[in-house]
């Protein structure tokens, strides 16, 4: 099933909107970090920071068609996270239920496509119903594609990835002398979006916590000491053309 999807075009320059920069990111990957810190300098439970995290998510979508970025994919939620306390885990569940019902309505009308990745096993039905609603009524919208990433890990992904790949080897459906690089990207999460050109992080964490690992091996990376509610559109903007100074090589040699 995943081998017969199309994967975007990975022309950098390709799909950019009119009078925006040609060598800005056309696909912007964001660990939110922050939120829990954010909210112990404030008194406050963690759940107020990672509240005050989601309204932020608006306000950096809407800076994305001005800045030339059209893929936006966010980590909303590692495989790691279901380590956190029982209560800090049912109250993200629930904060993604209410933040899809919210914000359905403006994203379809804002031309946000929304996809989700991840695994969803673990996940509640009534979440998944409103993720499968939500992809379905923005499936028409191409300005911006936000990637909400829940229950994503890239090791898991990768995992996931290579068990139906071989299905398929198994199933005389695939020659293993036909596997290569472009081979296993088709059966991703992520297999019909271009690689992320810029990985941010922010909280002053140096690290990418098992977040798209295949994908960004050619990626530049910005770790902020911006704690993710406190990080705004115009930041986001800041990173986005400190971007189109920085020369990519993609491991070849300066002309
Ligand atoms: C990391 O901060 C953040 C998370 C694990 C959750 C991210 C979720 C949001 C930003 C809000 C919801 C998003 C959507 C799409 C509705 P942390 O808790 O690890 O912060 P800390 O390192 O300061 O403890």
């Amino acid at each position: 099933m995943p081998a017969t999807t199309t994967t975007a075009k990975q022309d950098p320059a390709s799909d950019h909107i009119d009078g925006t920069p040609a060598n800005g990111p056309r696909h912007v990957a964001i660990i939110m970090d922050g939120n829990g810190r954010w909210a112990r300098m404030r008194g406050r439970p963690r759940l107020f920071g990672h509240h005050a995290g989601a309204r932020r998510v608006r306000e950096i979508v809407e800076a994305c068609p001005d800045l030339g970025v059209r893929y936006l994919t966010i980590f909303a939620f590692s495989t790691e996270n279901w380590k956190r306390t029982q209560a800090e885990v049912s109250g993200l569940m629930s904060l993604f239920r209410r933040y899809i019902t919210r914000e359905a309505r403006a994203l379809r009308d804002e031309g946000v496509r929304v996809r989700f990745i991840g695994d969803r096993v673990r996940l509640d039905d009534k979440l998944i119903a409103l993720m499968d609603e939500l992809e379905a009524m923005t499936a028409g919208n191409d300005r911006v594609h936000l990637t909400i990433a829940l229950n994503y890990g890239a090791r898991d992904e990768v995992a996931r990835a290579t068990r139906r790949l071989a299905e398929d080897v198994a199933a005389g459906r695939l020659d293993p002398g036909d596997v290569d690089v472009e081979t296993l990207p088709r059966y991703l999460d992520t297999r019909v979006l271009p690689d992320p050109d810029l990985v941010i992080r922010t909280s002053g964490e140096a690290r990418i916590s098992n977040f798209l690992l295949w994908q960004s091996a050619y990626a530049e990376y910005e770790f902020i000491d911006t704690l993710w509610p406190d990080f705004t559109a115009d930041e986001f903007a800041r990173l986005v053309h400190a971007f189109g100074g920085r020369e990519r090589r993609f491991g070849a040699v300066k002309a």
